[in-house]
């Protein structure tokens, strides 16, 4: 049910400086969806009534996905006043004027924080009789972080940013998690008052803590147990420590849910994934994008899988796909590489060294061995010899090839597309197909063998062939 009492507020205007990157902090992946997508998910999830997020550096590309994972948000464009309480300033200004109630503001770089998490931070704050209630965390390294400043009582004074804070204040271990949630008059009133005196030059929302305590409201900060659901990313390293930690989440969840992940430090999944029970992760698998995987199916070892489907028991393994489809109980790999558009049928089999692209191979057809497969449809339970290589580029164009149902060919052939074999066809190895072979038909076009006997005795005489074939029983 929306909650009519509240409006969120999501940060995400920052430039991400400390990235070093031309991609924005905000838009870096992190198990398959950027960054800001996991905090826009999380403030969906709480059914607001009113949304804001606010952007300013590469603000259409943060636009973009805001309008895509959140289109209820407002989208307000902050202004070249920085800091973080500049952005709520505006994103207040945006809100309707006659919305009443609290507003939570979230920073776009806290990923992990989950809708529970801030349910019970909104339940804490609407339980007592605070202006402000901040959240806060104790974590192993509080470099970076903003201090929380508690008085000689223990009660909970002003934050205190890591740049303009005095030893003192660095030794202090409670850090504001960049979370807060303030009543909307008192949060206004203050956020007139805030200016950019400050190592930084910015307007700090943080300040707004200490003003409300200097105009006597009272502000509390609910301390969170556990530091790492409000970790937030400021660097590459930062990134990659919170990758680990949801992917380790993600690992678990799958596990309790059925799967049989037999080594979570190697395996990775993203998000968007969905595994059915019974599936079996071997070590060293990625699985990424919208993967979906069937009951029984083994995926792995060394194995990554893009937006791909994979039917039930079907067995993938030592395996690169993107946007393949592969059939219930078919087997791939070892060493197969899946390029997009290719749909493999039921107990079908795409086999060692091969590639494979645009290509429909029907149920129960096989294609085991050294192959490579563009652009082709291959019907049912037929078989394609080993080594084949499907010619579908002319140099300029790509061309399609049609193998019917119950075909075998040789090894060593090459298909010369546009080209068409028909149903129950065989080939000859070492056949280069250039004509249609009509159903039914045996196609080989290799020139006839000639064995010219003695030629090595008389050619390449006292040679280890010359003598082994003079002593041979041949
Ligand atoms: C901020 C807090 C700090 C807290 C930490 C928690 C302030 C002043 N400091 O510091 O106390 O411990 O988060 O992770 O708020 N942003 C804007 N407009 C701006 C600047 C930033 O929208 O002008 C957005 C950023 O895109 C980001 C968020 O606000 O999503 C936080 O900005 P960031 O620069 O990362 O703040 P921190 O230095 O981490
Ligand atoms: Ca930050």
């Amino acid at each position: 049910m929306t909650d009519n009492r509240l409006a969120v507020i999501v940060l995400a205007a920052g430039q991400g400086t400390r990235m070093k990157s031309s991609l924005p902090k905000l838009l870096h992946p992190l198990a398959g969806m950027p960054v800001i997508s996991h905090v826009l998910a999380t403030a969906r999830a709480l059914d607001a009534a009113h949304l804001v997020t606010v952007v300013r550096h590469e603000r259409d590309r943060l636009a973009e996905v805001i309008a895509a994972d959140l289109p209820e948000s407002i989208i307000v464009d902050q202004d070249d006043v920085p800091g973080t309480g500049r952005a709520v300033e505006q994103a207040v200004d945006a809100l309707p004027a006659d919305f009443e109630g609290d507003v939570l503001v979230i920073n776009g770089d806290v990923p992990l924080l989950d809708a529970d998490t801030l349910a019970a931070f909104i339940a804490a704050h609407r339980a007592s009789a605070a202006a402000a209630t901040v959240l806060s965390a104790i974590p192993d390294d509080a470099t970076g972080y903003g201090r929380i400043i508690r008085s000689a009582q223990g009660g909970f004074d002003r934050i205190v940013e890591q740049k303009d804070a005095s030893a003192e204040e660095l030794a202090v271990d409670e850090i504001n998690a960049g979370v807060y949630l303030f009543g909307l008059a008192a949060l206004r009133d203050q956020l007139a008052r805030l200016t950019t005196e400050n190592v930084q030059g910015e307007k700090y929302l943080t300040d707004v803590i200490g003003l409300l305590r200097g105009a006597g409201s009272e502000v509390s900060a609910v301390a969170l147990s556990e530091a790492w659901i409000v970790a937030g990313i400021n660097d590459r390293a930062q990134l990659s420590e919170t990758a680990l930690k949801l992917n380790a989440l993600i690992v678990r969840g799958w596990q309790l849910a059925g799967v049989t992940v037999q080594d979570p430090a190697t395996t990775w999944i993203d998000m968007k994934a969905t595994l059915a029970p019974d599936v079996t992760l071997l070590p060293g698998t990625q699985i990424e994008g919208a993967t979906s995987i069937a009951t029984g199916a083994v995926v792995g070892p060394d194995t990554t899988l893009r937006d791909c489907e994979v039917g039930e028991n079907a067995v993938v393994k030592r395996t690169d796909a993107t946007l393949a489809v592969i059939g219930a109980g078919a087997s791939v790999g070892p060493f197969a590489y899946l390029r997009p558009g290719t749909v493999l049928g039921s107990e079908g089999k795409i086999g060692a060294y091969v590639e494979t692209k645009n290509a429909t191979i029907g149920a129960g057809s096989k294609v085991p061995h050294l192959s490579y497969v563009g652009d082709a449809t291959v019907g049912v339970g037929s078989n394609i010899g080993a080594g084949t290589i499907f010619a579908n580029y002319d140099g300029v164009n790509k061309h399609r090839s049609e193998i019917g149902s119950h075909v075998r060919t040789g090894s060593h052939n090459v298909f010369v597309a546009p080209i068409r074999i028909g149903d129950g066809a065989y080939t000859g190895a070492g056949t280069v197909v250039r004509k249609d072979v009509p159903a039914g038909s045996l196609a080989i076009n290799v020139a006839p063998q000639r064995n010219m006997d003695g030629w090595v005795q008389a050619n390449r005489p006292g040679t280890d062939a010359a003598k082994a074939a003079e002593t041979s029983g041949d």
